[in-house]
């Protein structure tokens, strides 16, 4: 068995070789190359030849990846395999749509296929694990990572969880031994979602109802699919860092959940405890990680440098070392790794697999299946396919580079399909295209600041022009690709740059706009929200981005995407989640002043969360619970029937959420706790069933015991958390 394997193999290792296990470092140098001199590079390249290197991130390429896992194999005394790792976070080459925007398909299939596609082409190219799925709950949209996660809610960030990571990894772990699955990493463990104010790599000072009941849930259920690694995050949470935190770490995802993968750091965050102010220095840096349960430590150069002495200082135990490696071995004897070092470099694999037909067309369906039609009044879509004069307004449509989003750094620039590109593959209409404005004064990428400052307004009068002539304008905006991601954090969150002017001018010339948004996170859109007759959210969709919209604005597709974030009014509101709590004024039932509410702008979201409409209408009727009363333990029957009543055959997602009225500890006024992806065609209907029980019943207290408590339950079931049928029941002793 993998765990006689690695019986027999730790008792021969050195303390320095089990140290080297636990290192992971960047690979920033050509490794097919001659050997590095100077710097850094020369001095990871020593530690490589001497086995004091687990891991290596960034490199990729069935090329590169052979020549560095020969040095491990070939030139070190025990020849261990590394475990190469990469952030795979929506495809390696071919890109899937931005997580968030997979995440507003609610289809958990096609997030798992997804998920498999980057799995398919990373492992091709020599890649055995992901730093994803990112599972970061998160309510504020000026964070940069919202990009990355599922959005707001626990309940659906765990189900998206258990795809993506199953996606990646297999159904079982057995299947990690597949050459084409990699090992998941959830992350940021934890909370990282809530930094405060948005701001990147800040603290975050949440309360113990908020870490149990929110923040944990995704993380465990990656646990309970079988997640084979975790990384911790940047934060403090409540003054420790995730990093050094022995009650997220060791009680939490170690003890009571019983995790047996490993766990890395992020970046340099060992290290980072000193900026914190938790770690003395180094030594004591390093101690406090290893001691919380870091296992891995990603580009501190400290485990390496410190590890070693505090062994035998006896500052650190040399069991948890032991520990620590055995985890890591058993994901490398998982992978197959031992087996055969070289199993995932295969020229011939990698040219046939990435980029390859089915990879595209995947990742188109999953396009489509992201997108969110938010306004169709008028009904100006979908387009007209012949005789229709179409003007596409918008720098971004005629971007092969934003779509792709962040975090990509496999992909190649500029190989997104352009939503102009996707248009005009409808031959039969007029179309014209002015980019009306710039988007960016300064080339954007990954590891720069993206800098929105143009004050050229010189081909407003072009766009105008191309509106005025038109039938329909199609009207591009939102952020740049960059514009979101890591350490992309705002303060701000409208249409960057001079883009609410551009869309408030063409809109005089021609009120008949499609205002398509590219982002990588909810904006505040209120005023376009009032005006423009049709929106479509279109997020970062990708490799196959233009062919998706094109599809969807045209109506080949029917879009049935749900907003897994809210959307603000304006940036005062934030942070803004349907699952929020009652405060003891709720209304204003005094007709006085004396109320929670907002002087300046109502209190609900522009677009809520589950919101996302259809080609055609859906109606809700007979909503029934099987009982008004239930004990506790017993199951809860809801059955709603939902009709397409609309003239397009279309999908619609059901959702039903509960509230239970009082408790121990007060309850959101909403909880999503169950929901169903229904085909319809036009004129059917179709019975859906809930079944609710103590898992979806339940909440955790501030000491993290799960508790079912009687009471009243209210329930509410429809397509989107703002309105549905209502029904209750109650929870008997
Ligand atoms: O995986 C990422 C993490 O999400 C942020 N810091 C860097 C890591 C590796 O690139």
């Amino acid at each position: 068995t993998i765990e006689e394997r690695i019986d027999l193999l730790l008792p021969l290792m050195t303390l320095e070789e089990k140290v080297g296990q636990m290192n992971q470092y960047n690979g920033f140098w050509d490794v097919t190359g001659p050997a590095p001199k100077g710097g850094t590079a020369e001095l990871k390249y020593e530690h490589l030849r001497k086995g004091w290197v687990g891991s290596m991130l960034t490199v990729r390429g069935v090329k590169e990846v052979r020549a560095v896992q020969k040095i491990a194999v070939e030139e070190t005394r025990l020849g261990i395999p590394l475990i190469i790792g990469f952030d795979v976070i929506h495809g390696y080459k071919t890109l899937s749509p931005i997580p968030l925007a997979e995440a507003a398909s609610w289809d958990l299939e096609a997030i798992k296929k997804s998920a498999a596609i980057a799995a398919d082409e990373a492992s091709a190219s020599g890649i055995n694990w992901t730093f994803g799925p990112n599972v970061d709950v998160a309510n504020d949209a000026r964070w940069g990572r919202v990009m990355e996660g599922a959005g707001e809610d626990p309940y659906l960030g765990s189900k998206i969880a258990t795809a993506r990571v199953k996606g990646f990894q297999g159904e079982t772990i057995a299947d990690l031994a597949k050459v084409n699955t990699i090992a998941a990493c959830a992350k940021h463990f934890a909370a990282y979602g809530y930094v405060e104010a948005g701001l990147e790599y800040n603290i975050v000072d949440i309360s113990n109802s908020k870490l149990y009941n929110s923040v944990l849930p995704p993380f465990e259920a990656t646990v309970q699919a079988g997640v084979r690694t975790f990384m911790n995050s940047f934060n403090t949470l409540n003054g420790v860092p995730a990093t050094g935190n022995a009650f997220l770490q060791r009680d939490i995802l170690k003890g009571k959940w019983k995790f047996d993968g490993f766990v890395i750091s992020d970046y340099a965050s060992i290290k980072e405890m000193i900026a914190h102010g938790y770690a003395k220095d180094e030594a004591d840096a390093t101690a406090k990680a290893v001691n919380a349960g870091s296992d891995m430590d990603m580009e501190s150069y400290l485990y390496v440098a410190k590890l070693t002495g505090l062994v035998k200082e006896g500052k650190v135990k040399e069991a948890l070392v032991d520990d620590a490696v055995r985890r890591i071995l058993r994901v490398k004897f998982e992978l197959g790794l031992f087996d055969d070092p070289y199993r995932y470099c295969d020229e011939k694999r990698e040219k046939a697999t990435v980029g390859n037909k089915a990879n595209n067309d995947g990742v188109l369906d999953m396009a489509k299946k992201s997108i969110v039609l938010l306004k169709n009044d008028k009904n100006l879509l979908p387009l007209k396919k012949t005789g229709q004069k179409i003007a596409l307004i918008g720098a971004l449509a005629n971007d092969k580079n934003s779509p792709l989003g962040s975090w990509r750094i496999a992909a190649n620039d500029n190989t997104a399909v352009s939503v102009l590109e996707g248009m005009q593959q409808y031959k039969d209409n007029q179309l014209t295209f002015e980019k009306g404005v710039d988007l960016l004064s300064q080339k954007a990428t990954f590891l720069t600041e993206t800098v929105f400052n143009t004050t050229d307004k010189s081909s407003f009068d072009a766009a105008k022009t191309a509106a005025k002539n038109a039938d329909v304008v199609v009207l591009v905006l939102g952020e740049y690709g960059f514009q979101s991601g890591e350490a992309r954090s705002r303060t701000d969150l409208n249409l960057p740059g001079l883009q609410q002017e551009l869309l408030e001018e063409i809109y005089k010339v021609n009120p008949n706009v499609v205002l398509v948004l590219n982002n990588g996170r909810p904006l505040s859109i209120p005023w376009a929200a009032e005006h423009v007759p049709a929106i479509v959210e279109a997020w970062q969709l990708g490799t196959q981005t233009g062919n998706a919209v094109a599809q969807v604005l045209y109506g080949d597709y029917n879009p049935s995407g749900k907003l897994p974030m809210s959307f603000p009014r304006n940036v005062g509101q934030v942070p803004i989640y349907y699952n929020k709590y009652s405060t003891g004024r709720p209304i204003d039932s005094d007709k006085n002043v004396f109320w929670s509410h907002y002087m300046d702008v109502e209190k609900t979201p522009q677009f809520p969360f589950g919101f996302g409409l259809s080609y055609t209408k859906f109606e809700y009727k007979n909503l029934k619970v099987n009982k008004t009363a239930f004990a506790k333990g017993e199951k809860v029957e809801v059955t709603v029937e939902v009709t397409n009543s609309g003239n397009y055959d279309g999908k619609e997602v059901v959702q039903l959420y509960i509230h239970d009225e009082y408790a121990s500890i007060v309850r959101p006024i909403k909880e999503l706790k169950g929901f169903e992806l229904v085909n319809l065609k036009k004129g059917e209907t179709k019975t859906v069933t809930f079944t609710l029980t103590d898992k979806e019943l339940g909440f955790y207290d501030n000491e993290g015991n799960y508790l079912v408590e009687e009471g009243t339950f209210k329930i509410m079931v429809g397509g989107s958390s703002d309105k549905g049928l209502e029904s209750d029941f109650e929870i008997k002793g």
